[in-house]
């Protein structure tokens, strides 16, 4: 049996990755980006209807204000609200994954 000398640090180490959006969540979220927001952004970011969302194109944006598009839309242009698919931890989770270099 092992002892718990080596299961409290592997517990511990595991929370900072749960502490927004677990894991499972997480992947859902990527999917999300890739099928729903891809539709109009592009399966790559690179853009179509929507802007590109590549992290080379969204250079420089505070993570609060992708959150708050992605939250609430950009009125008058095709970009529509997610508040009702999404909690505000997992719009910052988006906003930090379009950043992101590697997606
Ligand atoms: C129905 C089409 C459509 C879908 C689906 C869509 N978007 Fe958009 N999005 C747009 C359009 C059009 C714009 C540009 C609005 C403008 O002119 O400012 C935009 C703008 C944005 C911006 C601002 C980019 C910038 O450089 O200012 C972000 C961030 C964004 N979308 C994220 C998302 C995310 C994340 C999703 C999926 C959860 C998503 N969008 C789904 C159409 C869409």
């Amino acid at each position: 049996m092992r002892s718990l000398a080596v299961i409290v640090p592997m517990l511990v180490a595991a929370i900072p990755a749960l502490a927004e959006v677990a894991a499972p969540r997480a992947k859902a979220l990527e999917h999300m980006v890739i099928q729903d927001c891809g539709s109009c952004h592009g399966l790559t970011m690179k853009g179509g209807l929507g802007k590109p969302l590549t992290a080379a194109a969204l250079e420089g944006a505070a993570p609060e204000t992708l959150a708050t598009i992605i939250l609430d839309g950009v009125p008058g242009t095709a970009m529509p609200p997610w508040r009702p698919l999404l909690t505000d931890e997992e719009a910052d989770w988006i906003a930090r994954y379009l950043l992101k270099d590697e997606k």
